[in-house]
């Protein structure tokens, strides 16, 4: 756990996130013993008190927690509360936050976790500023960053006059997956593939994560963000920077963002002729969506990395809401055999390309395809397939979720698995094309794979899933 006591300003402790994943997190890291000294103050819009917030707070253990609450544990972990309206302001959150400090008994940090839409995080930032909360903290901000390139500059700007960027956490709790991870100790830690993890081997890479999710609570925030900034621009790219970087040549925070980076900058800025975006039917009858909305819950799009290991290698990326199967995969499509012996009707290539697969699911799975031998008389080929599924290794115990390890690793000050503002701001200007220039949004029905255009867009190829 980290050197010292921990007082978290939680914004947005009201909303889904929070509920979802951030108090749950926060619960899970004080009762398995990683913080045994913290205070979680929670500071949303809503106009409650102590107690309420509490029981907001335990019903959001009873639905997202995974285990059981036992009623010692939450007692415990109840007392660690405290919550402040917005509306009170800098001089009530400063007091709180004396208070915490005062009830810990000794030299405390801070971190200040940002689970605000985009539009609330600056005023967010002042108010802390305001309230002399800057010292001894640390800054976590949530994605979406900014809302396009000239937002993010400001926000970077306007944030370093109050916070230095030693300071600044920008999560991407994708990163935060054991799986996500995994992608690096596969590649670098194995000379088995890395060899052929370029153009001269890949024809293409899927990047696919499907969601059967619908909005929930969330239109509020979805409304302004949509399935590109949402999803695509954050999670979808840091995988594929995992996917496509270079070397680093430490995994330490500066030399892997470099690589990251580098990869961002390669990018050719994004066509809106190679951009599908979708909306299920019946999205606009939601409550709190506009009745003409035209916010996409669904994207496909292609994309290049224009550099020496990547050129000419299409990178197709897709997620959506209400879609048909949730699935997180990264999925590599190695090139065909220059020639082929096989007669017409043996099945070689009938199945598609030979793949790697990787599975974010939360504990790591992968897959490799390949054509084989089906038994019997004559040359008949089948596609095959070796698995790897982490669970089946016993290596798996008390894993901590995604947003609890990168929690622990703002605590201690680790930078590894977070963003710079360089590489978020170069993401936001590869997009400005589409976001000025968006495609029309076309209608799916609700548990598909998304609009029928998504099939040209990724043709002479095919979608991997569904499996
Ligand atoms: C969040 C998005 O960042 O990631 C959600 O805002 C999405 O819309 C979620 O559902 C997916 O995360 P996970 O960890 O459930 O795959």
């Amino acid at each position: 756990g980290p050197q010292f006591p921990q007082v978290v300003v939680l914004f947005g402790a009201t909303g889904d996130l929070a509920k979802r994943k951030l108090l749950p997190g926060l619960y899970h890291l004080a009762t398995a013993g990683f913080i045994p000294q913290c205070r979680v103050i929670g500071v949303s819009l809503d106009d409650i008190d102590l107690p309420a917030f509490r029981q907001i707070a335990r019903g959001a253990l009873d639905q997202f927690f995974a285990r059981q609450v036992t009623d010692a544990d939450w007692d415990a972990f109840a007392q660690t509360l405290d919550y402040v309206p917005l509306a009170a302001g800098a001089p009530a959150l400063g007091a709180a936050v004396a208070a915490a400090e005062a009830s810990l008994g000794t030299e405390c940090r801070r971190l200040h976790y940002l689970s605000v839409p985009p539009s609330a995080a600056l005023p967010a930032v002042r108010l802390l500023g305001e309230a002399g909360l800057v010292e001894r903290a640390r800054i976590v901000m949530e994605k979406p960053f900014g809302t396009d390139l000239a937002s993010a500059v400001h926000l970077n700007r306007q944030l370093h006059t109050v916070f230095s960027e030693e300071q600044i956490f920008r999560i991407d709790h994708f990163l935060g997956k054991e799986p996500a991870q995994n992608i690096l100790a596969f590649r670098f830690a194995n000379g088995l593939f890395e060899p052929i993890w370029n153009r001269n081997f890949i024809d293409h890479v899927q990047i696919d994560v499907p969601e059967t999710l619908g909005l929930g609570q969330r239109s509020a925030f979805y409304e302004q963000t949509g399935a590109y900034r949402d999803m695509v621009v954050t999670h979808l790219f840091q995988i594929l920077a995992f996917m496509a970087m270079e070397p680093p040549t430490a995994l330490e925070p500066q030399p892997i963002s470099e690589e990251k980076n580098k990869v961002f900058r390669s990018m050719l800025p994004i066509q809106p002729a190679d951009v599908v975006r979708g909306q299920y039917n019946g999205y606009r009858q939601e409550p709190g969506v506009d009745a003409e909305s035209e916010t996409e819950t669904f994207i496909a799009l292609k994309c290049f990395i224009d550099n020496w290991r990547w050129a000419g290698v299409p990178f197709f990326l897709r997620t959506g809401k209400k879609m048909a199967e949730g699935q997180r995969i990264i999925s590599i499509a190695f090139r065909e055999p220059p020639k082929s012996m096989f007669p017409p009707g043996s099945g070689v290539g009938a199945q598609g390309p030979d793949h790697l697969t990787f599975d974010l699911a939360d504990a790591s799975k992968m897959s490799l395809s390949f054509y084989g031998k089906r038994p019997g008389p004559g040359m008949r080929l089948d596609k095959l397939s070796l698995q790897f599924a982490m669970h089946d290794t016993g290596l798996i115990g008390d894993v901590l979720e995604a947003y609890e390890r990168l929690i622990l690793d703002a605590m201690r000050g680790d930078h590894t698995l977070f963003n710079t503002a360089e590489g978020i701001e170069r993401l936001w200007q590869v997009s400005t094309q589409l976001l000025e220039n968006p495609p029309p949004v076309r209608l799916y029905p609700a548990d598909s794979w998304g609009p029928k255009s998504i099939h040209q867009l990724i043709a002479p190829h095919a979608w991997r899933l569904p499996f």
